[in-house]
């Protein structure tokens, strides 16, 4: 029995749907039952309502489980809401759920993380991310990490994020110059790389896995590619991350969902970027092009 948390998320739902696919009948953790019903096909999966800060609802939920996929995160393009806060999910959170795994004699959990995740200042966003890794690790569970780098697809939030921003601002802010890079990588590409960890624990226990798509890009000719797909043209001003910073801490005062948070700013610290053939050598696929993808899909 597999168990996954963050099923709603954007990648648990495309991880649902490849596992019902082929005749699959994962466990899934959700917060919101009702809503988990609209977006997730409920007949086809067992549904537990119940959330990582309650670790009554966890004993439940990862009873008879041998493996899960732990993807329930407060990520860094939400801003901290009531009952979403990033440390207690993404640490106290985690922490709940391995505790509640090793009583229950749960064998594994593959955690779905972040391309350059690492410590941080105590009680940063990056820092919970770094914990929830280190919790893992020092859990005495099997384990495999997972660092995708950004993702996209259809809806894929960093993408849908710029591609609002384009539609709605006349200037297209060069956030740090444009020069930070990365590495997009499409959601069911990660999917795959998710199910053959899960089929192959003998070679992925106790690694981390930093993944990306097969082609680097700065943050600038991400931008490009984006105005291409859309054929609209728009001003890029390069824009000093310290200046987005205060504005993107303005935005998350006044408004309910800022297209840009403080947190989301740390993915603009460091390149995303790691092995452009490391899906292929570890997992034997190559991954989707984002230009590619972009050119045949849409936005
Ligand atoms: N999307 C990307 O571009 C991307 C790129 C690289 C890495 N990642 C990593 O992949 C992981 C999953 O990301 P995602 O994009 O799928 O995230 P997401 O779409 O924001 O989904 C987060 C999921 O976690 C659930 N959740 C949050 N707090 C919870 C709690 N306290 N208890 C139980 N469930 C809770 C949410 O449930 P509700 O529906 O109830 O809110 C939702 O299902 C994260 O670690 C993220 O950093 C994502």
């Amino acid at each position: 029995m597999i168990l996954i948390t963050g099923a709603t998320g954007y990648i648990g739902r495309h991880l649902v749907a490849r596992m019902v696919a082929q005749g699959e009948r994962p466990r899934i953790l959700v917060r919101d039952a009702k809503r988990a019903a609209e977006i997730l096909p409920a007949d086809k999966v067992e549904l537990v309502q119940g959330d990582t800060l309650d670790p009554k609802a966890l004993k439940g939920a990862v009873k008879g489980v041998d493996t899960i996929v732990h993807a329930a995160f407060i990520t860094a393009d939400h801003k901290e809401s009531a009952g979403n806060h990033y440390e207690d999910t993404n640490v106290r959170g985690t922490g709940n759920l391995i505790r509640a795994a090793k009583e229950a004699g749960v064998k594994r959990i593959v955690e779905i993380s972040g391309l350059g995740t690492k410590q941080d200042k105590p009680g940063s966003y990056m820092q919970g991310r770094y914990l929830a890794e280190q919790m893992l690790k020092d859990s005495g569970l099997d384990w495999t990490i997972i660092q995708p780098s950004v993702l996209f697809g259809k809806d894929a939030p960093f993408i849908k994020g710029l591609t609002d921003l384009i539609r709605t601002a006349p200037v297209v802010p060069l956030i740090g110059g444009g020069k930070t890079m990365f590495q997009p990588i499409y959601v069911e590409d990660v999917v795959t790389v998710i199910m053959k960890v899960l089929e192959d624990p003998a070679r992925t226990n106790g690694k981390i896995y930093t993944i990306g798509g097969p082609e680097y890009y700065s943050f600038r000719q991400v931008i490009d590619v984006l105005l291409d797909t859309m054929h609209a043209s728009r001003i890029k001003a390069p824009a000093p991350t310290a200046l987005v910073g205060i504005g993107a801490a303005v935005m998350e005062a006044v408004l309910p969902k800022p297209p840009l948070t403080k947190a989301a700013m740390t993915l603009f610290s460091f390149d995303n970027t790691t092995d452009k053939r490391g899906v292929e050598r570890d997992f034997g696929f190559v991954p989707v092009s984002f230009r590619e993808y972009m050119q045949k899909h849409g936005v």
